[in-house]
């Protein structure tokens, strides 16, 4: 059992929608257990600095439904030294924090393993990231908000692409994952999609070609993933330009306008039972893992299986959007 009685909550990194019902989540099934909490603001910069205030169940009312993040977020370099690490724990120390819920992606939960590695303070993550990209949890929060923001977009691209008759390369975040650009693909019916993860089997562009886009339509939009290994949807115009001076080629990056907007349904929910399930797991005496849901069931990830490239890219989703886009 745990002896734990007062939990810190930081954001970190890129924001994503659904990270506030997070926040709110956290602080209240803390409060129901009779923790005390403390909001760390800017992420683990706020453990440097001492921007740490007491949260009280109306701190987070009505936050709900709002993207972004009330505690701020930020990529701190500091923290990546040990000297910073140092000073961080002594402010925990200082606070009376003695354990601490982490909202973020690869780079914050990857934070969050080495402070715990040097000192002893239980770090529980949530994955908060419109990337996807963490291994054991179905989904990350703010990924169906993003995913659903570039089907919006892309709908609207289409109505201009079909008037003109182009080809569109529309570029999605996702750092060096494939999952917004994949599945945003498939969702919004573009004919293919081109991601990081098989940039080095292929070449994506000539595949697409072979395979005859473009023959029986009068328009196509290929989603890129942004990532330095497919170059981005810039690269593949240029390429399209010079190779196939046929097509009518335009690019649209739609860039942080994805991490933005009112978090789904979805969200809210996987952000609402994460929180909670993050206060069992401290009470539970639980350190060092990141919280999951798979198969709709609650899950404890070790953050080292979590982080950085381990979650694979169902080749049946490739095959499902090679076939229906014929
Ligand atoms: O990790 C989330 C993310 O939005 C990535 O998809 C993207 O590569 C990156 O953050 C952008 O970071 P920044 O907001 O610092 O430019």
């Amino acid at each position: 059992m745990s002896t734990v009685k007062c939990i810190g909550i930081l954001t970190s990194g890129g924001d994503a929608p659904g990270m506030n019902a997070a926040i709110r989540a956290v602080t209240r099934a803390a409060i129901y257990n009779g923790l005390q909490v403390k909001g760390i603001y800017r992420g683990y910069k706020g453990l440097i600095t001492g921007e740490i205030q007491e949260f009280k169940s109306q701190n987070v009312s009505n936050i709900i439904q709002l993207g972004g993040t009330i505690l701020k977020t930020a990529r701190c370099q500091e923290f990546m030294t040990p000297e910073g690490r140092k000073i961080a724990y002594d402010t925990l120390i200082k606070e009376g924090i003695d354990a601490l819920v982490v909202i973020g992606g690869d780079g914050s939960l990857t934070g969050a393993r080495i402070f715990a590695q040097e000192y002893d303070i239980p770090c529980i993550g949530l994955p908060g990231t419109i990337d996807n990209d963490l291994f054991g949890t179905d989904t990350t929060i703010g990924y169906d908000t993003a995913l659903n923001t570039i089907l919006d977009a892309v709908d609207k691209i289409r109505d201009t692409a079909t008037s003109h008759e182009r080809l569109f390369f529309i570029e999605v975040m996702g750092r060096d994952a494939g999952f917004l650009a994949l599945n945003g693909a498939i969702a919004s019916g573009a004919e293919a999609a081109i991601i990081p993860e098989f940039s080095t089997e292929v070449d994506q562009l000539e595949e697409l070609i072979k395979n005859g886009f473009r023959k029986s339509k009068n328009s196509s939009i290929v989603i890129v993933a942004e990532s330095e290994l497919t170059g981005g949807a810039m690269h593949y115009a240029d390429r399209v330009k010079n190779e196939y001076p046929q097509y009518d080629v335009r690019v649209t990056i739609l860039g942080h306008v994805q991490r933005g907007g009112s978090p789904t349904a979805h969200d809210r929910i996987l952000a609402s039972r994460l929180g909670a399930a993050s206060i069992d797991a401290i009470l539970e005496g639980q350190r060092n893992v990141m919280i999951g849901i798979e198969n709709d069931e609650i899950v404890y990830v070790p953050f080292t299986k979590a982080i950085k490239n381990n979650k694979p890219i169902k080749k049946e989703l490739v095959n499902v959007l090679r076939i229906l886009s014929i």
